[in-house]
């Protein structure tokens, strides 16, 4: 299990490892990049997370099973994007205090009073 800070570290800079987050999956794909028929702009996406990259190119699915071969882990729970069925997580709106809408009032009260 690895951290989006720990694929972070892999940007391929300085000709070091090259990883990617693909859909909370982490890939080595240093030694792929020379044979990839997109070229060098793969490492547009190095230390990142791919998922949005690769898609949008329409990659085949020859692609998808090129990129499974180079899974090296997951992304932690805590920092997972993609439920168990591999749908998108909707964000987690921070819940609202539930007392906001009656101080308001109270401070419209005081004022009005004051
Ligand atoms: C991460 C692992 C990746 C793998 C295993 C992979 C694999 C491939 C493969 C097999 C092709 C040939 C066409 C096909 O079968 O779809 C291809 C083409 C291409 N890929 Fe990737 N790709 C990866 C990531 C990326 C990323 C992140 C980008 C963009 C930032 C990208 C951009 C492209 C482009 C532009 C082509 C088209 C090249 C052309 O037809 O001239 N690829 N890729």
């Amino acid at each position: 299990m690895y951290t989006i800070a720990d694929v972070a570290t892999r940007n391929g800079r300085g000709g070091g490892p090259v990883w990617m987050i693909y859909k909370d999956g982490v890939y080595d794909v240093t030694s792929y990049i020379p044979q990839h028929p997109g070229g060098d702009v793969m490492l547009e996406e190095a230390g990142k997370d791919a998922t949005k990259a690769f898609n949008e190119v329409d990659h085949t699915s020859d692609a998808a099973k090129i990129l499974e071969k180079y899974k090296i882990g997951e992304i932690v729970d805590e920092e997972k994007k993609y439920d168990e069925n591999g749908k998108k997580k909707k964000r987690v709106v921070a819940a609202t205090d539930g007392n906001a809408p009656r101080s308001c009032m109270n401070r419209i009260t005081c004022g009005l009073l004051g």
